[in-house]
């Protein structure tokens, strides 16, 4: 597909701009799927909801015809809506499952993944940080920004938290379609922390839809605020955001 694409970086940062929602799910499965050629047993760590989607199920697409080249992938799901069966319609896991673990065939001993109902939220934090320090740090983290400008269930507070957690949501998140469709009632967010997803080598972070406009105009101000968790994606050294035009009609001549 030829990807008609507007582009500005500075030494860390690499934002670009499409057309429209495909493309942008075009771009990134190809660089998703570039980094997988280089490192067949990468550590993919995964967001979920809309914006990534149809990145997800072109890469599932892929895998059909190349098989192969996925059989060593390692995944990790970024959050999971908490207290709330695993096969509830809301949950990370069902879209996870769904979009890349059944399609593309990752092996259960290849993917790192909360349970969305533990017994011990905390008990299930330190299972997970534990599962991620032996892996080592996530190859390429794929993220899409909440509204609030959350980055997996790291909300907008006066302080952020390192570490994975027990997450607080807040009310906007709790808005979220994925939380529409719960058949049961979320009680918290389980989340990788900041820590762990600034630590990833390569970042990609979706941002489509008009929905976006006006937080992605915060992004785009520069100014780092843990009122605005997706602002520290300006302190990594290896970011590519790729945007739909909807969600960025004035394109920043520099950054
Ligand atoms: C959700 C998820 C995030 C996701 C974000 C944006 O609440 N916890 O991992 O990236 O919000 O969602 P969407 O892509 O649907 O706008």
């Amino acid at each position: 597909m030829n990807i008609n694409a507007t582009t500005v970086k500075n030494k860390n940062l690499e934002l670009i701009v499409v057309d429209d929602y495909e493309k942008m799910s075009q771009l990134a499965s190809e660089q998703i799927f570039e980094e997988i050629k280089k490192k067949p047993d990468l550590l993919l760590s995964i967001a979920t909801g809309s914006t990534p989607t149809r990145a997800y199920d072109i890469l599932a697409e892929k895998s059909k015809i190349e098989p192969q080249a996925f059989n060593k992938i390692r995944i990790v799901k970024l959050d999971e809506w908490g207290g709330v069966p695993s096969d509830d319609p809301c949950t990370c896991e069902v879209y996870i499952q769904k979009h890349l673990i059944v399609p593309i065939k990752v092996s259960a001993d290849r993917y790192i993944s909360w349970e969305s109902d533990p017994e011990s939220p905390e008990s299930e934090v330190e299972r997970i940080t534990e599962q991620v320090e032996k892996e080592g740090d996530i190859d390429v983290c794929v993220l899409g920004m909440g509204v609030n400008g959350h980055l997996g269930f790291n909300e907008p507070a006066i302080a952020l938290k390192l570490k994975s957690h027990v997450a607080v949501l807040t009310d906007t998140t709790k808005k979220h379609a994925m939380a529409q469709e719960a058949e049961h009632e979320i009680k918290y967010g389980l989340t990788l922390g900041m820590g762990e997803i600034m630590r990833s080598k390569k970042i990609i972070l979706l941002v489509n839809g008009s929905h976006k406009v006006e937080p992605f105009k915060q992004f785009l101000t520069e100014e780092i605020t843990t009122n605005f968790p997706a602002s520290m994606l300006w302190l990594h050294p290896n970011v590519t955001v790729i945007c739909d035009k909807e969600a960025v009609p004035e394109m920043p001549e520099k950054i």
